[in-house]
């Protein structure tokens, strides 16, 4: 599992974990994109929700990501959370669900670095890659197409803020036990330098109870 403030790097992150070791990257702000792009009704009521930076129903949002996990690639390849769970409710029904983490990683960026990082971001909707025009410059042919979302104005930064900081703590306490806390404030070569890390050593322990 990933988790971190709003803008903190963990899609960034997540695509360099998914290149390196293979896993399925679940996002649960992916997912909830992806609903209000296909205009479901679902997308409907979770568009208003992630507008003001709060966080979407667990009626709308618990199925959605309890399903994909159990999709078979999920089971195969393993899997990266990332944005789930967000509230002692969420963890909750996927503890329910059987579903533990072997790693909990935890994005800690200071909350001026993330307006920054939000204002600039911009996603690239034919791959899915994400940008910043500053620290990950698109290339030419990319720029046309490039998207800014609803939701990265310096305005619903803060009520995103204030919603990660009321529910990180909950959240963190389910995970203790695997918590890999990760300074996210530097550049994405040297996030990913611990994250590697982070995940290397967990790796070697399983690989260490398997032998
Ligand atoms: P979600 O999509 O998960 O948004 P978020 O948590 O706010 O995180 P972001 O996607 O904004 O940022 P990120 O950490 O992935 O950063 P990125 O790598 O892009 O959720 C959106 C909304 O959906 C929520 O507000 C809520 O409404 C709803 N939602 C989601 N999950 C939910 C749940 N479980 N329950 C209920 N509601 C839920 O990087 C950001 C920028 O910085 C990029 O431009 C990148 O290039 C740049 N960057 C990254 N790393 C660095 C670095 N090290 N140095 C410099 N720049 C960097």
């Amino acid at each position: 599992m990933i988790a971190g403030p709003p803008a903190a790097g963990k899609g960034t992150q997540c695509a360099r974990i998914v290149d390196r070791w293979g896993l399925v990257h679940i996002s649960a702000g992916d997912l909830l994109r992806a609903e209000v792009a296909a205009g479901t009704p679902a997308g409907a009521r979770a568009k208003e929700f992630m507008d003001a930076g709060r966080l979407v129903p667990n009626e709308v949002v618990v199925d959605m990501v309890t399903a994909r996990l159990a999709a078979p690639d999920a089971a195969e390849r393993g899997w990266l959370l990332d944005g789930y769970p967000r509230s002692a409710e969420q963890a909750d029904a996927i503890e329910a669900a059987g579903v533990r983490p072997d790693l909990f990683l935890l994005l800690d960026v200071p909350d001026d670095t993330l307006v920054a990082r939000v204002t600039g971001r911009r996603t690239d909707p034919a791959t899915g890659a994400i940008y910043h025009l500053t620290f990950n410059p698109p290339p030419a042919e990319a720029l046309p197409r490039l998207v800014q979302r609803s939701d990265d104005t310096e305005e619903a930064l803060r009520s995103r803020l204030e919603t990660h900081h009321a529910n990180v703590a909950a959240v963190v306490g389910y995970y203790q036990a695997v918590l890999a806390p990760v300074d996210g404030s530097g550049s994405m070569d040297d996030v990913f330098d611990q994250v590697e890390a982070a995940i290397e050593a967990v790796a070697g322990v399983a690989q260490e109870a398997a032998a």
